[in-house]
């Protein structure tokens, strides 16, 4: 499994033989200015909720690439009203199997409004089993209870964990969130992007590190092997 990261809470990763990008927003994020998203390659898009700051680039990476959207369905709606078609709907529990692995939509803790402010549906985050490996993408969220079911249920061999707090969960919550899921890895997310976000990247490590938890903080841009 490839990871590559383009900013806030955006990735490319290639799982089960396709490439899957995740919220994307970065041509608004002036850290992320050196990816050219006419170079980026997707065959699923998926969406946890429809703030700006994660659906920002999500039709014309669409258009470009043609990929399937996976989103709740309330944003597959906004997107079908803006001509793109080719979307997957799914809601809160439900599960699916794409020709990558299966992906279970699973509860955020978190609001979810278009920048136009119409409704977004319900915050989301997705578990993806592959053969490969399980992945947990959290999305947008606080620490909530629920995701002791994610840990009881699913063998997460890596989370992407919001960090930065203000909006989402803080270090010290997603430590608690990774113990709740366990999961040994996580990647950070959601963190510096903007001011009231910026992190302490030593001591966020420190945390993770006291409670035997690797973080990876990746840089915009790098890619890594898992
Ligand atoms: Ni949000
Ligand atoms: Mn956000």
């Amino acid at each position: 499994m490839e990871v590559n990261y383009l900013g806030h809470s955006c990735f490319s990763i290639h799982i089960g033989g396709k490439t899957l990008l995740f919220d994307p927003f970065i041509t608004p994020n002036p850290l992320a200015k050196a990816i050219d998203i006419k170079s980026l390659k997707a065959d699923f898009i998926l969406i946890s909720h429809a703030h700006f700051d994660h659906i920002a680039d999500a039709l014309e990476l669409a258009q470009n690439t043609q990929a399937k959207i996976i989103a709740i369905w309330e944003i597959c709606d906004w997107l079908q009203k803006q001509g793109y078609s080719n979307t997957h709907a799914m809601n809160i529990g439900g599960s699916f199997a794409f020709d990558f692995g299966k992906v279970q939509m699973v509860k955020a803790e978190h609001s979810s409004a278009f920048p136009d402010g119409s409704y977004g549906g319900q915050a989301a985050g997705f578990v993806i089993t592959s053969p490969e490996k399980t992945i947990y993408f959290a999305g947008d969220t606080a620490l909530c209870s629920d995701m002791q079911i994610i840990g009881m249920k699913h063998k997460i061999d890596l989370a992407f964990l919001p960090l930065g707090s203000n909006f989402t969960m803080d270090v010290e919550d997603a430590v608690i969130a990774s113990k709740w899921i366990k999961c040994q890895s996580v990647i950070g997310m959601h963190f510096d992007t903007f001011g009231y976000i910026v992190i302490d990247h030593e001591k966020a490590q420190a945390q993770f590190k006291a409670a035997d938890i690797q973080l990876t903080l990746m840089n915009i841009g790098q890619s890594i092997q898992i």
